[in-house]
């Protein structure tokens, strides 16, 4: 399976000028990577970033409704009209400050994969993911992602052995299957990423700080290729 990177860029960068830039310079930067990028840029970046070359763009989330009056709201398959090919699902910041239940995460994996949107399903532990997919026919276009709150950057980011991240790809696997990808998030840079692509046996893995800046982001993928 080819390595997957993927950019979550949260409230970032402050303006379209900034998105832009940021975008351009990785997609130069990692043209000839054999693996895929997918950058997640907010809503609003997202229209102008769709042209870019050598990565695929994807959204932070999206609704568990299919439509109806739910202000704020922007539905997956919005998201698929647009030309997204990728959506962010459960993240624990969502969690945390937006009390999002794992009944709104499984219908958000439910409503972005009836249109054909791959799902990146952050879970924090192999429970969360057990509940998540009780009662869903399949995994497939599921890219699960282990990724501890406490372990990302701005909570502290405590560091997560890759011999512990292999035993929570192997239990996670035994829910969704052996052949489908299990990725990492947090605190993961152009450092830490040799090791937990090697050891961690994950097939990808989930950026936040370090894919705000290009010179990083490009850096810690060449890790990868
Ligand atoms: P950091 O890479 O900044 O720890 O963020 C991880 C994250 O939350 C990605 O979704």
């Amino acid at each position: 399976m080819k390595p997957i990177i993927i950019a979550n860029w949260k409230m970032n960068p402050l303006n379209s000028k900034e998105a832009f830039a940021l975008a351009k310079k990785v997609a130069n930067g990692v043209k000839g990577f054999t693996g895929k990028v997918v950058l997640c840029p907010p809503y609003i970046y997202i229209p102008q970033l769709l042209a870019s070359k050598n990565v695929e763009i994807g959204a932070q989330d999206c609704s568990w409704q299919e439509k109806g009056p739910l202000t704020g709201e922007v539905s997956a398959k919005q998201l698929k009209a647009l030309g997204c090919s990728y959506v962010i699902v459960g993240h624990s910041e969502r969690r945390k400050y937006l009390a999002e239940t794992l009944g709104m995460v499984r219908a958000k994996v439910e409503a972005a994969l009836r249109v054909g949107l791959s799902v990146i399903l952050c879970v924090e532990n192999v429970r969360e993911l057990q509940i998540i997919m009780k009662k869903m026919k399949r995994s497939k276009n599921i890219l699960v992602v282990f990724e501890p709150s406490s372990a990302i950057s701005t909570q502290g980011g405590k560091r997560i052995t890759p011999e512990n991240i292999a035993t929570m790809v192997g239990a996670m696997k035994k829910i969704t299957g052996r052949n489908s990808p299990v990725l990492y998030g947090g605190s993961v840079n152009a450092t830490s990423i040799a090791a937990i692509m090697q050891k961690g046996r994950v097939q990808g893995v989930l950026v936040g700080a370090a894919s705000l800046n290009a010179k990083e982001f490009i850096s810690l993928i060449k890790k990868v290729a």
